[in-house]
């Protein structure tokens, strides 16, 4: 602790098999949210006993609906993330909330043009080409205001061009897809509803929807965090695992 208004007050060092480094934190609170992160950080870069050796080239982009980067619906991801490593599948984190993606404008230039390109120009054109070399996707959100985050939303409008007019997909077939939800109410029926349509839609647009985890009970701050949870942490890890088998 270093002290001072406004000054960095923690200096944490982080360490793990293969990353020695030094974070700092201004307050303690801002040092206790990056702890449950730096948990599962720990555990997901160091090499675990039973972690397969073997790298099948498959690869799963993983487009992260929630703000908080260091939450409950973050520790799932890491958690599933491990279940594919185990199967030797590499997988990449899009921020969505850190990208620039505008709504879908409506102009329907990929229908009269026949094509999967979207005549917007922002940070969808890296999702677009990942997309188009990806085995799977894993879209993780938490549920805000009964359906999810407005910008997993918006990211969903902006794979209309993956359709035609007929909802026909126009992505080669196989792609596979999985889902994390959490939210604070502890009964999941809640809003299964709107959870189902979100799955459909990743359905018409062509994917194969393999499986999904919604967590409930979850409120950071005010609940246990889900690492409390060994059951939720398993059935993430598992998701993981048979994304793609
Ligand atoms: C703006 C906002 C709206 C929310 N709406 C709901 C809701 O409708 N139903 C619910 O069960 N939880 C709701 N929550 C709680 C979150 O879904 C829940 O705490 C979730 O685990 C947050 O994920 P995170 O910890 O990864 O940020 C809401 C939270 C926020 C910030």
């Amino acid at each position: 602790m270093v002290g001072g208004a406004g000054m960095i007050i923690h200096r944490v060092k982080i360490t793990n098999s293969c990353v020695h480094r030094t974070r700092e934190f201004k307050t303690r609170n801002e040092q206790q949210d990056f702890g449950a992160f730096a948990v599962s950080f720990t555990l997901n870069t160091g090499k675990m006993k039973g972690d397969s050796e073997m790298s099948t080239g498959k690869k799963v982009a993983i487009m992260f609906g929630s703000p908080r980067k260091n939450s409950n619906t973050r520790i799932l991801v890491e958690e599933a993330r491990k279940g594919l490593a185990y199967k030797g599948v590499t997988s990449e984190i899009f921020y969505l909330c850190e990208m620039s993606i505008k709504g879908c404008q409506a102009c329907y230039s990929c229908k009269r043009n026949n094509v999967s390109e979207c005549a917007v120009k922002d940070d969808m054109q890296k999702i677009y080409e990942t997309i188009k070399e990806t085995d799977g996707i894993l879209v993780a959100s938490p549920i805000y205001f009964g359906g999810v985050t407005a910008q997993t939303k918006t990211w969903l409008d902006r794979l209309f061009p993956l359709i035609d007019m007929n909802v026909n997909s126009r992505m080669a077939r196989g792609k596979k897809a999985a889902f994390i939800f959490t939210q604070n109410q502890p009964v999941p029926e809640l809003f299964a509803n709107h959870i189902d349509v979100f799955k459909m839609m990743i359905g018409f647009i062509g994917f194969e929807v393999k499986g999904s985890l919604l967590a409930c009970n979850l409120d950071k701050g005010y609940k246990p965090m889900v690492t409390e949870n060994k059951e939720v942490m398993a059935r993430a890890y598992e998701l993981g695992k048979e994304l793609l088998a």
